[in-house]
């Protein structure tokens, strides 16, 4: 017999959580106004709020921390992560930033002007936010599949071609800043994109003479899924596919705090001198100086050492089996879950779930309120409250998709704590038929609201 996959590591520092009461919970979320970004984290058991920035780095990453080069210029840790970067992704450029949405505020200070178009797959809602808060457009290309949640897809985060085809025909180039695709598709629900369609993105780009930019936080597992349901792939190392995919593109945006294992920390890599020549003006303006850019000479060997981990097989076969583990739990106690499972997240169809709550009292929030009351799982509402109100009419948008996401740290959760949160679910499905009314908005910032917002539960 096969022996089982295990994972390649063991622990050897743990961090005690507090196991609180129902009744604790139900005064802390009301403190909270309702919205779970207000809770303290000892507030919360189990914390699948987001796998950014919240994996255990390993006993290699934490040495090289020691080693870390804090010279403001020219640093050996810079040059350490140039070589690594190089190495993952070959692009011959690159600037550090602080995280992800810095990253994207640097590229897009450079690319993006009012009035332009910005056509991607299910933009995450900082990219969004970086784009609209410019007065451009972002247009949504994913294909259609990636709405049906119960619809089986093997790419379901790719672009519809067509779709990209009729933004790139129908509007001059120098209107359209970029093309962006997400990899894997996180607003989607985890979903990856195959080679074949970064593939044909990329040409069909460059044919209306566009720039294809890769926003990369999750690409090393859209690698995996790759290797494991795209034709020819299946002998090649997870590097390798790396490699092909983001030889399609002109450059890439990073959030390190996924994929790379780190807290914190990003990047942007670029093919050509002369666009990353235009974006170190920002950077130095917004990050800091160009072999710095917002992280310490510590933290850029940290992320050197991480983008190895972060792309080993063996830890992204242990990471992605672990939200399956969770997925099937949930699943096969009849509760409705966006199929395939995402490689970071399960995402519970909050529509189903909680048929009877109109949209207008944001279904996928009340159920994630739901979860942390029952058990302390802090999870996230994808759904209406993240996708802000139109820019230009100021209605609230309602996307097809009204989940709530449980995302898993790596390295962080056993899948004792999987079991633990799979009866949370369960607890609250079998109550549902009481849950009647929704919550309603209080308070509301103009563009991302949903990190900041005041609710009001109804009864
Ligand atoms: N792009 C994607 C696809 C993301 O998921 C995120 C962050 C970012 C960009 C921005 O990166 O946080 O480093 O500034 N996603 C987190 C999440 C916050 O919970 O999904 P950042």
């Amino acid at each position: 017999m096969d022996l089982p996959f295990t994972e390649p590591f063991k622990i050897k520092m743990v961090e005690n959580i507090y196991r609180s009461t129902k009744e604790e919970r139900e005064n802390w979320i009301k403190d909270a106004s309702f919205n779970l970004f207000n809770l303290k984290s000892e507030q919360v058991f189990i914390d699948l709020l987001t796998d950014s920035g919240t994996g255990a780095m390993s006993d290699k990453q934490w040495s090289a921390i020691m080693l870390g080069d804090e010279s403001y210029a020219g640093a050996s840790s810079y040059y350490k992560l140039k070589d690594a970067i190089k190495d993952i992704t070959g692009f011959n450029f690159f600037l550090p930033t602080h995280q992800g949405r810095a990253a994207e505020n640097v590229l897009f200070s450079v690319l993006v002007k009012e009035g332009d178009l910005v056509p991607g797959n299910s933009h995450f809602d900082t990219t969004k936010g970086h784009i609209e808060f410019r007065k451009a457009i972002a247009v949504d290309c994913t294909i259609d599949a990636a709405s049906d949640t119960t619809l089986w897809h093997p790419f379901k985060g790719n672009v519809d071609l067509e779709k990209l085809e009729n933004v790139l025909k129908n509007n001059p180039s120098e209107k359209i800043s970029c093309v962006i695709v997400t990899i894997t598709n996180n607003t989607a629900g985890g979903q990856p994109v195959s080679m074949s369609n970064l593939r044909e993105v990329a040409k069909l780009s460059h044919k209306y003479g566009v720039k294809f930019i890769i926003d990369s936080a999750r690409f090393a597992e859209n690698a995996y899924f790759i290797k494991l349901r795209e034709d020819g792939y299946a002998d090649k190392d997870i590097r390798d596919i790396a490699r092909e995919m983001f030889s399609y593109a002109d450059g890439m945006t990073m959030s390190s705090k996924k994929d790379a294992i780190v807290n914190m920390g990003g990047f942007i890599g670029f093919r050509e001198e002369g666009l990353f020549r235009q974006a170190s003006t920002y950077n130095i303006i917004y990050e800091g100086f160009i072999t710095y850019g917002g992280m310490s000479g510590r933290d850029m060997n940290a992320l050197a050492q991480g983008l190895y981990e972060g792309t080993e097989f063996s830890y992204l076969e242990s990471r992605i089996n672990q939200v399956g583990y969770l997925g099937t739990k949930i699943k096969v106690y009849g509760i409705p879950v966006l199929e395939p499972f995402g490689g970071h997240a399960i995402f519970i169809d909050a529509k189903k779930f909680l048929p009877d709550i109109p949209k207008e009292e944001f279904p996928a929030q009340t159920l994630a309120l739901e979860f942390y009351t029952e058990g302390g799982v802090r999870g996230v509402e994808i759904g209406a409250l993240m996708a802000d109100r139109d820019p230009v009419t100021r209605q609230n948008r309602f996307p097809d998709l009204e989940t709530v996401r449980l995302a898993l740290p790596r390295r962080v959760y056993t899948n004792n704590h999987m079991d633990y949160v799979a009866e949370v679910v369960r607890n609250v499905f079998e109550r549902k038929d009481q849950i009647k009314r929704g919550v309603k908005i209080k308070w509301e910032a103009p563009i991302m609201r949903h990190f900041t917002i005041d609710l009001e539960r109804l009864h």
